[in-house]
């Protein structure tokens, strides 16, 4: 039986860092599904398909052949977006053609095919709610806004790309409000889920819980 963990939760709660190595641990597929977001958003802005444009959005993504591989790096097509598509112009543009119906429904399908290849540790917003009601382990991370936003900081910061503490914590606090508020497929934990919070807790801690989790309700 394939078994599916999924890892929800909002921006900047740790959910790549530890779902990738979670997956790595066990030896499975990982999935990062918010980098399929950003995938649409970095070729929609290329394109100069506007956010705003729900029914240009659907036929931009469904027209789009983006894959990841195991490893967790994102195509369109043969060309590696995985570094074009961490900049805050992209995160901000991801969140906002996410909430279209049009875009989320292309996005499915490559979601749901990524799960064939065997068991998998996925993350992003919808993973347990829409994408893998059936999973067998569903996680909900969470941080407070500002530790969110401080590690941001230091991700942009490695990437050279100067920022502003208080900007970061107002972009991080709209993105929060825009993931939980849209109609279709929100960000929202729901009671099968358990909640970890990361603010105080190193990654290795988050990733020691998670295993803990998964030897405690995952029948292999
Ligand atoms: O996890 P992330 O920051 O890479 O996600 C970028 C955006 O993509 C996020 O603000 C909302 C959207 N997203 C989504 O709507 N559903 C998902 N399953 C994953 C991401």
């Amino acid at each position: 039986m394939r078994i599916v963990v999924t890892i929800d939760g909002p921006a900047g709660a740790g959910k790549s860092t530890v779902a990738k190595s979670l997956a790595n641990e066990l030896g499975w597929r990982y999935l990062d599904t918010g980098a399929l977001y950003r995938a649409v958003a970095l070729i929609a802005g290329e394109r100069g398909v506007t956010s705003d444009d729900a029914h240009g959005l659907g036929a931009l993504t469904a027209a789009l052949q983006i894959t990841q591989d195991p490893q967790g790096r994102t195509f369109v097509a043969d060309r590696d977006v995985s570094a074009d598509i961490r900049s805050e112009t992209v995160s901000d543009g991801a969140s906002r053609i996410s909430a279209h119906p049009p875009v989320r429904a292309a996005l499915v399908e490559v979601q749901r095919s990524v799960a064939q290849a065997g068991h998998l540790v996925c993350e992003g917003r919808d993973m347990g709610t829409v994408i893998f009601p059936e999973a067998q382990l569903k996680v909900f991370l969470v941080a407070d806004a500002r530790t969110r936003a401080m590690r941001r900081a230091k991700d942009l910061d490695a990437q050279g790309e100067p920022c502003d503490l208080e900007e970061l914590v107002a972009k991080i606090e709209e993105r929060d409000r825009r993931d939980t508020s849209r109609a279709t497929s929100p960000l929202e934990k729901h009671n099968d889920m358990v909640e970890v919070d990361t603010s105080d807790l190193s990654i290795e801690q988050v990733l020691e819980r998670l295993q803990q989790l998964v030897a405690e309700q995952v029948e292999r």
